[in-house]
């Protein structure tokens, strides 16, 4: 069933490629066509042997797949996969956004970690989203000019290419320049997800007049979405760089819309933003070294954090989803979670304790708390009760070279289709990545959405993430390139991915299909997905847990690399994927 949706949603946007125009412009490159791929079957991985590109969108993994195919190596085909997303998938894709990038480079066997976070404006201060109660107001966080970020995206690209790349931003940036100009097929997924929107995103006319009719009518699958302010804001970039984006006219178009949306980001503002090289986290799991990304996200320490926890326990005897092995992987992930709230934020803004928290020593003295019969009630292990709120719509993808570079990839812009608002006159959507600051340290507000200290709003601070791009590498090369969306969760969903391969011998494939479990220890309960067995709930709810069966969490885009070549697996759970190798 989920076989047969890839396959009809793919080609509907593979027809998008067959648009061209008279008005084509000399500059742009039109995307090679797609005629006939193997997509990943549920339980097969799709193999290719010199590069392989994930994403979550088929267009993008073709245009990435053609920048291999040119020679280019896999940091100029992740500029171009991340350029094509911001037109091909907007909710996620994004240049007014932000994410993170960790790129292995095979000939100096260097590990990189590239912060592209949004920066919170300069007049951003602690109490910016309370109400005159002294409440969080979830409006002004979410829905409004203040929820935006400093947008890291672009100088992040920019920075990748011109350190790591081989080609022109003008070659990379082509394909995505062609569609933004052309236009795209509107796919199922696009037509629901903008369905879904439109009360969010029409209230803003700017983003109105890009994404539904002059009517107001939906777009329907099979019609043509043309983005030609897009296409001109990511021909300027083309042609400048970052001067065409933190300076000048997209940045004056920014901070324009922003102030009009009640918000406080200024041009001064832009030409501020920083791209940050960070040192990754870097863990052990059974022999595998797992490199991650470092604070401002949280991502790489609590996938070490849980990882150095379930080294203490013979998972692979204990099972695929036995009731002791979620048990163990709930316990491990309540703990986690807990330390996550109190000690994770910018790192450039307060000290976070990165080594203490990655210490195997202390994996085991945490291991010491769990009693194998019994679930541990979160308010026991709690430094605080409360929890930062990340929403699912973020976007993870995969690449490798032939050349042995990978880079692996997450990046968003917060919620689905971020603050919901176009910057007026670029086609740019705007972030609401303020919202991933706790609005009130210590308190949790009206939806229980808050974090602690180490992530209070500040000029200049970057929220913190869940975001978690990683690469496993064995023998020291890399092994498993994977990440995910999903927001609190994408930390668990990337975990499983890596435990499903190392202690259970899956394939990449079955790897990404196999029941996903969560456990964020704050609410206290423990999500399943659909798929686990009645016994095994049952089991685990007689050890105290609290078990709810709820939607498909994550979207994985992984490739794992072995002596026999390259295995890309895009997840099953989200329409429109696709793995794609050469
Ligand atoms: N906005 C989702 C995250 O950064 O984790």
């Amino acid at each position: 069933m989920k076989k047969i949706s890839i396959t009809k949603l793919a080609i509907i946007s593979l027809s998008a490629l067959c648009i061209s125009t008279a008005a084509q412009a000399a500059t742009t490159t039109k995307p090679s066509q797609l005629a006939i791929y193997s997509h990943m079957a549920l339980h097969h991985p799709v193999w290719a042997r010199d590069g392989m590109v994930a994403s979550q969108e088929a267009l993008a993994t073709q245009i990435g797949v053609d920048i291999l195919a040119k020679g280019g190596n896999a940091i100029d085909a992740a500029v171009a996969v991340g350029y094509a997303l911001a037109v091909t998938l907007p909710r996620a894709g994004n240049l007014g956004g932000g994410g993170f990038m960790m790129i292995y480079l095979s000939d100096k066997q260097q590990m990189i970690a590239l912060d592209y976070r949004e920066m919170a404006p300069k007049l951003a201060h602690r109490d910016m989203f309370l109400d005159d109660m002294g409440n969080p107001d979830k409006k002004l966080s979410r829905f409004h000019g203040l929820a935006v970020g400093i947008p890291g995206t672009v100088m992040g690209m920019e920075l990748a290419l011109s350190k790591y790349g081989t080609m022109s931003r003008e070659q990379v940036m082509a394909p995505a320049i062609f569609l933004a100009k052309n236009g795209i097929k509107v796919t199922a997924d696009l037509a629901n997800s903008l369905g879904a929107m439109s009360k969010r995103l029409g209230q803003w006319p700017s983003t109105r007049s890009i994404f539904y009719k002059a009517d107001g009518a939906n777009y329907q699958p099979g019609e043509t979405l043309v983005q030609s302010d897009l296409a001109n804001s990511l021909e300027t970039i083309s042609k400048l760089g970052n001067k065409g984006f933190y300076q000048g006219k997209i940045a004056q178009q920014i901070a324009d819309s922003v102030v009009a949306a009640g918000g406080v980001l200024t041009v001064d503002d832009m030409s501020q933003y920083q791209v940050i090289e960070r040192e990754a986290v870097i863990g052990t799991y059974r022999g595998y070294q797992v490199a991650s990304m470092p604070p401002p996200s949280s991502g790489g320490v609590h996938i070490v954090q849980m990882l150095n926890m379930l080294a203490q326990y013979p998972i692979g005897e204990m099972g695929h989803n036995s009731s002791d092995t979620i048990h163990v992987m709930a316990e491990s992930m309540r703990r986690a979670y807990a330390d996550r709230s109190k000690y994770l934020g910018d790192p450039d803004f307060v000290n976070v304790p990165v080594s203490a928290l990655i210490d195997k020593k202390y994996a085991i003295e945490l291991v010491k708390t769990i009693d194998m019969d019994k679930a541990s009630l979160s308010s026991d292990i709690s430094p605080t009760k409360v929890l930062p709120y990340e929403s699912n719509e973020t976007t993870h993808y995969s690449i490798i070279d032939k050349f042995g570079n990978a880079v692996s990839n997450t990046y968003t812009l917060n919620f689905s289709y971020g603050s919901g608002l176009v910057a007026q006159g670029s086609g740019i959507l705007l972030n609401n990545e303020m919202d991933d600051f706790s609005a009130k340290p210590g308190t949790p507000n009206g939806y229980g959405l808050i974090g602690g200290e180490a992530n209070a709003v500040e000029a200049y601070k970057r929220p913190l993430s869940s975001m978690t791009p990683t690469i496993v590498l064995k023998d020291g090369k890399p092994y498993i390139v994977t990440g995910s969306p999903g927001g609190s969760r994408i930390i668990t969903t990337t975990l499983q991915v890596i435990m499903n391969v190392i202690d259970h011998k899956m394939n990449i494939a079955e790897a990404s299909a196999a029941p996903r479990i969560h456990h964020q220890w704050l609410p206290d309960f423990l999500r399943v997905e659909k798929g686990l067995s009645k016994d095994t709930i049952d089991l685990l709810k007689a050890k105290g847990h609290q078990v709810k069966v709820k939607s498909s969490m994550g979207s994985t885009q992984t490739i794992m690399l072995n002596d026999l070549g390259l295995y890309g697996a895009s997840d099953p759970r989200r329409p429109a994927a696709l793995s794609k190798g050469l």
